[in-house]
């Protein structure tokens, strides 16, 4: 484990992170899949409030992927309970580390006690104003893009924009990540090099981080590594380091 402090001046604004490896982990304990999901909970924990106390302003966390529908009807099942239970427990903590809570991804197509639960934690923390947690629920990339197209196309149709007003910054606008900066960090727990549909078009210029560390045994210690590793990256955009300095 490192013992470099943390430069609070230089930290990401926005983390995001693939919690990936629940079913290995439960695996390796000889244990059904359910058990690493139900483990992965006390990680979201750490690293919500890890992130808070560094004083990190976005954090999003993919907890379930468009694909992720094509699992096994128990295991989903198993999920959206675990879902709505962790929701209605957690926003006790939420509102004692001034957390806002938001959501990402196709809400219609989640169960309605767990809707219910969602909206109303929202609704509950929504004047927090330490950080901001994400929850990508139902989410892909892909989801977000081409609703976001068909919304443009529409516009267009209805006249209210022309092809001249598409760009970079319409297209950020209609995506439904267009209220928070783009992350800095994208980190991967599990060992996985793969980006599974997660924030495509955000991601752009993120610094990513992967580590093989399964996510039910993400602590914090292993947050603070991937952001010293991100601010020993040098960011370029495109220029030379000699621009840079
Ligand atoms: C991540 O763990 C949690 C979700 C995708 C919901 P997995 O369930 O993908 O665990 P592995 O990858 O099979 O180990
Ligand atoms: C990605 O993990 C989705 C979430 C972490 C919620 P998966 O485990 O579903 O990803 P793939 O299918 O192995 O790429
Ligand atoms: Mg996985």
């Amino acid at each position: 484990m490192s013992t470099i402090p943390i430069n609070t001046e230089r930290l990401p604004e926005h983390i995001a992170i693939i919690m990936d490896g629940n079913g290995r982990w439960a695996k390796q304990k000889g244990k059904f899949r359910v058990f690493g999901h139900e483990n992965g909970v006390k990680a979201v924990r750490e690293v919500s409030e890890g992130c808070a106390e560094l004083g990190i302003k976005y954090l999003t966390l993919y907890a379930f992927s468009t694909e992720n529908w094509n699992r096994p009807k128990i295991e989903i099942n198993a999920l959206m309970s675990l879902l709505v239970n962790t929701i209605k427990k957690e926003t006790k903590t939420l509102m004692k580390n001034g957390i806002k809570l938001e959501a990402i991804g196709d809400r219609t197509m989640l169960p309605i006690d767990c809707r219910k639960e969602l909206e109303e934690a929202i609704e509950i923390t929504k004047n927090n104003t330490k950080m901001t947690l994400v929850l990508a629920l139902s989410y892909s990339a892909k989801w977000d893009i081409v609703n976001a197209t068909k919304d443009i196309v529409k516009r267009a149709l209805e006249g209210d924009i022309n092809l001249d007003d598409v760009n970079e910054t319409l297209i950020n606008n209609t995506l439904t990540t267009h209220k928070y900066p783009h992350p800095e960090l994208m980190v991967r727990t599990s060992g996985e090099h793969r980006i599974s549909n997660f924030l495509l078009w955000e991601i752009a210029y993120s610094e990513l981080y992967f580590t093989n560390v399964l996510w039910p045994d993400f602590r914090k210690e292993h947050l603070h590594e991937a952001i010293l590793d991100y601010q020993n990256r040098e960011r370029r955009f495109g220029k030379t380091s000699e621009q840079l300095a």
